[in-house]
């Protein structure tokens, strides 16, 4: 394995010889456009949760009010910002491999549309989306306007989720929560990227969220080059060919310049 600030030669060619490109992105990624990622410390009203504790069932049947505006704030948030260099890279990439009869996938555990802004097509939202949102009893889904927050500002005060035309039960935001079954057509959609990939990039993700961290195994069990884009060694590192350790914001679009994509 080989730990890099920047691209070399080998590096270069791997990524110009690459056909079929399966990308793993996860907060990391959108953390230089805004989004704060999962390992860090919460502000205001949720200053005393960790997210672990506030992405869950239990949170919400215990503190509806406290999760519901805590969804609802990052939803202001990821509205009020920019998809960054590595999400505009990477759709680059995509498109570029597309108009020479190859591929690159994305599949996400962001529950933002930052790639899908860029411009990128993504083949799966492994943990949902922010943006969808359903009955927590009976699951219909429910159309719910856009949340009035300045996004930079935690709000005051928590409010209470909105109530199920249906059946009563509050709404909830569809993404997936600690414990939850991923949608599993995305996580098959995904692997089934990883096993016709001839090359696997995993970028902006610690490798601890499980089954999402276990996708880029599949590679390994292939010998498909892996290369990791991360400032810090993660759980997935020992498994990398390639550790890029930077921003992905700086990195991906190095990698996209190298394999000829700009
Ligand atoms: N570029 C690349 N990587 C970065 C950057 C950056 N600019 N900044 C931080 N990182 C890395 C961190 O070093 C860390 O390894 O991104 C990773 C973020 O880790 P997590 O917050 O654990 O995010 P993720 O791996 O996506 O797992 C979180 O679990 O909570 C659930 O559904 C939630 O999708 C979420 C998942």
């Amino acid at each position: 394995m080989q730990v890099l600030t920047e691209i070399n030669d080998d590096l270069a060619r791997l990524t110009q010889d690459a056909r079929n490109i399966a990308v793993i992105t996860g907060a990391g990624f959108s953390a230089e456009s805004g989004v704060p990622t999962f390992r860090e410390a919460q502000t205001g009203l949720w200053e005393r949760f960790s997210a672990q504790d506030l992405a869950t069932t239990d949170a919400f049947y215990t503190a509806p009010a406290l999760v519901w505006t805590w969804y609802r704030w990052r939803q202001s948030l990821i509205q009020q910002v920019e998809p960054n260099p590595g999400h505009t890279a990477l759709a680059d990439w995509q498109r570029w491999l597309a108009g020479r009869g190859g591929e690159l996938s994305i599949a996400t555990q962001n529950v933002d549309d930052l790639h899908e802004r860029a411009g990128a097509q993504v083949l799966a939202h492994l943990h949902g989306s922010i943006f969808e949102h359903r009955c927590a009893e009976c699951g219909v889904a429910a159309e719910l306007p856009d949340p009035d927050y300045d996004g930079f500002q935690a709000p005051p005060e928590p409010e209470e989720p909105p109530l199920c035309a249906d059946c009563g039960a509050h709404i909830r935001p569809g993404v997936v929560w600690f414990g939850e079954m991923l949608p599993m057509e995305a996580f098959e959609a995904a692997a089934a990227a990883i096993r016709k990939a001839d090359l696997v990039i995993v970028a902006g993700t610690s490798g601890i969220v499980q089954p999402a961290a276990s996708l880029p195994l599949l590679a390994l069990e292939r010998g498909t080059p892996l290369i990791e884009v991360n400032p810090e060694p993660t759980e997935l590192s020992d498994a990398m060919d390639f550790c890029l350790r930077g921003p992905s914001g700086d990195l991906l679009p190095a990698l996209a310049a190298a394999a000829g994509a700009r």
